[in-house]
């Protein structure tokens, strides 16, 4: 198991390059299952949660390949188990978005429950109603999804919002089976996401006839089949905003390269009001502070809204500002992993529910603290480049999943950050 050694305080100066988006590519890649062939898709980024979705993708009887250039590479000539495994699954809770796209191709699927995680429950009852409405049976039996459709899937109306408003791996799948299905499919309450209308913009390469692409009303015209795909992910838009907070914590500048700052504007707007400096340049940005950080007030929605996968970064950066902030989690309301690490560091946060008080402190102080899902560990390394003296954080294998070998990209511009297995 890896730990990271992070030295601090520094001040990170330079230029990162962004790499392509987890959360496009995951989707992206189960949508090759759609069309018979051999698919090819440029800047997947070389990910643990990647790695898992092509086991996944093999064990339905795909052949997936990295290129020498680096593209992944998926012949979906052969899908002859449509079944994802318990123990693929519960490694990577994504592994659900190849239930619509199996359902379509082999008019039968069983993927087991995703279960719940770092940061809550998991439910996938959206997922269900979705195919439910295009003519799928389903039942669950074993902790597994039985969802069967032998006479294929028939078009409809289907209104996807839940208690928490979209759910974009929910729109995904059902986006994904209605390319197939017969006539007109309607999501209403679909997941704006970028990532989202990129794998849109994937199907409708694919042959699929898609509209109203980063709207919530998405319009499908079902296909008979679709064809196989070259296609380039997007940027990692929350890999940008994790590497926008890293220069704003350590009062540093950093060129963010590849990176589209349209699909971030809720993170660029509370930069901005809080003194931090966004300036478009090139295919990114530059980004830099060099007086104090102002509070803020965050509630974390659906897209264009702020971003739940940004929440605990910035609860990091505003750890040391000029007074105190409100950070409200409304999509997952237990993703506070991070909290009681932070105050560890000697962060002041106060959590109530879905909300906490962000006391801000004039400086956070190193400690060992341990990772636990994705975007809390990034923002306990973010917090470890500004806290005096070396943080060690523990079960480095979270981050691996959501970010390419962060020290390398960081350690570059000024950050001191050693890997170790212990
Ligand atoms: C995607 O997860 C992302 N993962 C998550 O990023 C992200 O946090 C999340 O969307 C929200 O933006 C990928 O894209 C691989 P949801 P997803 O369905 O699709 C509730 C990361 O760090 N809900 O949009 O699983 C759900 O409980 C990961 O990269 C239902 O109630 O999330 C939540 O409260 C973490 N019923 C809300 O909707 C359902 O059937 C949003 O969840 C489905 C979801």
């Amino acid at each position: 198991m890896d730990i990271f050694r992070v030295e601090g305080p520094v001040r990170l100066s330079g230029s990162v390059n962004i790499s392509g988006s987890k959360n496009a590519s995951l989707p992206i890649m189960a949508a090759a299952i759609l069309a018979e062939g051999k698919s090819c898709l440029v800047a997947v980024p070389n990910l643990s949660d990647i790695s898992v979705c092509a086991e996944l993708l093999g064990e339905l009887g795909c052949k997936v390949s990295r290129e020498s250039d680096g593209r992944m590479c998926i012949d979906a000539t052969t899908v002859d188990n449509p079944v994802g495994e318990y123990d693929i699954v519960r490694r990577m809770r994504a592994s659900i978005c190849i239930l619509g796209p199996l359902l379509a191709r082999c008019g039968r699927a069983e993927v087991s429950m995703p279960g719940g995680c770092a940061i809550g429950d998991r439910p996938v009852n959206l997922h269900v109603k979705g195919l439910k409405a295009l003519g799928a049976k389903i039942h669950l039996r074993n902790g597994y999804i039985i969802a069967e459709a032998p006479r294929g899937l028939k078009g409809r109306e289907i209104f996807m919002g839940g208690a928490f408003g979209s759910t974009v791996l929910g729109t995904a799948n059902i986006l994904m089976a209605a390319t197939l299905a017969r006539g007109r499919t309607v999501i209403e309450s679909a997941a704006c996401e970028p990532e989202i209308a990129d794998l849109a913009n994937c199907l409708n390469v694919m042959g699929a006839k898609i509209s109203g692409i980063g709207s919530p009303r998405l319009t499908i015209e079902g296909v008979k089949q679709l064809r196989p795909v070259q296609y380039e992910v997007i940027p990692d838009r929350i890999e940008a905003g994790t590497f926008m907070v890293a220069a704003a914590i350590t009062a540093g500048e950093l060129r963010i390269e590849n990176c589209r700052l349209d699909d971030m504007m809720a993170a660029v707007d509370t930069l901005r009001n809080i003194g931090v400096r966004v300036q478009a340049a090139g295919n990114g940005c530059v980004v830099s502070r060099t007086g104090p950080i102002g509070t803020a007030d965050i509630t974390t929605q659906p897209y264009p809204g702020f971003p739940t996968d940004l929440q605990a970064q910035f609860m990091a950066l505003l750890s040391l500002a000029s007074g105190n902030s409100v950070v409200i989690e409304k999509i997952f309301p237990d993703r506070s992993m991070h909290v009681a690490e932070l105050n560890r560091m000697a962060a002041n946060l106060r959590k109530e529910g879905p909300t906490v008080i962000v006391a801000g402190v004039k400086k956070l102080i190193a400690a060992p603290v341990m990772a636990s899902d994705l975007r809390a560990s990034a923002a306990l390394v973010l917090a470890g480049l500004a806290a005096e003296g070396e943080t060690t954080i523990n079960r480095v294998y979270h981050i691996d999943r959501g970010y390419e070998r962060i020290e390398e990209k960081l350690n570059p511009v000024g950050a001191k950050i050693t890997r170790e297995s212990v």
